[in-house]
């Protein structure tokens, strides 16, 4: 199935407990998610990322968010993410489309 950016707007509230998107987005208890895609793990300004996340060599893309995210203590070791993991193949191309709208700025 096709990517929902609406859908993938539900699926980010599990998200918002912890993260920002958008244009007035700062950073919380994680780094803001503007500009996700391109950008290498662990580079958000201002943020005081784990060392096993700022370490960890990732470069954020498709492949790498979504092995990230339905397991991120698998991808990265010791990051202090807690979120048990999303694993549903089109809940993560929804999110995965619904993030991509926010360029870094
Ligand atoms: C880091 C996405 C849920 C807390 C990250 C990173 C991504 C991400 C991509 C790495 C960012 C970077 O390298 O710049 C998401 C998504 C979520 C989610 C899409 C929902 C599906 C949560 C929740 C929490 C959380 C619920 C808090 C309970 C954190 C923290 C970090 C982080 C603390 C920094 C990790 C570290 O420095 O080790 N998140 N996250 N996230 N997230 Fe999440």
């Amino acid at each position: 199935q096709a990517q929902d950016v609406e859908a993938g707007e539900k699926v980010f509230a599990q998200c918002r407990a912890c993260h920002q998107v958008g244009p007035a987005a700062k950073n919380a208890v994680g780094p803001v998610l503007n500009g996700l895609f391109g950008r290498k793990a662990g580079t958000v300004e201002g943020y005081n990322y784990s060392p096993a996340n700022k370490n960890s060599g990732i470069t954020w893309d498709e492949a790498t968010f979504s092995e990230y995210i339905k397991d991120p203590k698998a991808k990265v070791p010791g990051t202090k993410m807690v979120y048990a993991g999303l694993k549903d193949e089109q809940r993560i191309k929804d999110l995965t489309a619904y993030l991509k709208q926010f360029d870094a700025s």
